[in-house]
């Protein structure tokens, strides 16, 4: 690996950097929103972008080049292609880049989608930013830092701090679905026996605010297979700020594929809860 050319930034340096390209990208996607929208599909039938996910993803890249020009970036848009290499010497700094996180509730102007933007410094996420335009609320934190919510119809930041968390039975838990049919089919048929179990599920359409739901007590759990690290790196440190566990389905470290979190005692409930009903991570391999 090359040697990262000049100092490191600090942690709240790229805050708020990705403060600044996640809200910028937010104001974008809503108030530039066209009539077409240009949607294709990419890994399957179902899954789709449009021309706002482009658009969105090329402001993002821009903005952190503007400060950061030898950072990588990785956007989930273009990384069909390459990531956006550095301009120079690598700096030892990668950000992962979801430019609309819930593409399907984008396109049917469905409430629940989200920027997110994470800087991650030796594989370790350090800093990051999930935007939520349709609610005005901005989730962010860094390694050490805290999470926070800014909400900006009350104008008020609140400190996220998870609660006791209620028994498994009790609990509220999301997750979500694979675009591939069959991945998808098992996905649903351990939700089936899952809900039996517990209070209710939820399947809101947008990993990154799922686990900033975590974060801020919208729902007590959230487990998903097969997601990339442009869906969970922003969200799962907002999460883990906040006092959440953010691990794999089997309770091992987080890993593109496998993501599952909750406040650690009901995290635990659930590992075992879903290792009895059996998905293992054979549910969908992620990037
Ligand atoms: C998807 C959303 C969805 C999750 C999928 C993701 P996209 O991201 O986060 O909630 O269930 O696994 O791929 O495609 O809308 O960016
Ligand atoms: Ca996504
Ligand atoms: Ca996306």
């Amino acid at each position: 690996m090359t040697a990262p050319a000049g100092p490191l930034p600090s942690r709240d340096e790229l805050l708020s950097i990705a403060l600044e390209a996640a809200t910028a990208a937010a104001s974008l996607i809503t108030g530039d929103r066209p009539e077409d929208l240009g949607a294709e599909t990419k890994s399957s039938p179902t899954d789709l972008v449009t021309l706002m996910d482009r658009r969105s993803e090329a402001l993002i890249a821009e903005t952190i080049r503007r400060y950061r020009p030898d950072d990588r970036i990785v956007g989930e848009e273009a990384a069909g292609a390459d990531p956006v290499d550095p301009v120079g010497e690598p700096s030892g700094v990668t950000w992962w880049v979801d430019p609309i996180d819930g593409t399907t509730n984008y396109v049917y102007d469905h409430p629940g989608y989200a920027v997110s933007v994470a800087a991650q410094l030796d594989g370790r996420t350090v800093a990051g930013v999930v935007a939520d335009p349709t609610h005005g609320r901005v989730y962010r934190a860094t390694l050490g830092g805290g999470a926070f919510c800014d909400d900006e119809h009350t104008g008020r930041s609140l400190r996220l701090d998870l609660g006791d968390p209620p028994p498994l039975d009790r609990a509220l838990v999301a997750t979500g679905f694979s675009y591939l049919p069959d991945v998808r089919a098992t996905q649903a048929r351990v939700v089936a026996e899952l809900i039996a179990r517990v209070r209710d599920i939820r399947r809101m359409g947008a990993a990154a605010l799922d686990l900033c739901s975590v974060a801020s007590g919208r729902v007590d759990a959230y487990y998903e297979a097969g997601l990339s690290v442009w869906d969970y790196a922003a969200g799962a440190l907002v999460a883990g700020e906040a006092g959440a566990s953010v691990t794999a389905l089997d309770g091992s470290q987080v890993r593109p594929g496998s993501v599952l979190c909750a406040h650690p005692r009901l995290a635990e409930r659930l590992i075992e809860e879903l290792r009895v009903i059996g998905p293992g991570d054979s549910i969908g391999p992620g990037e």
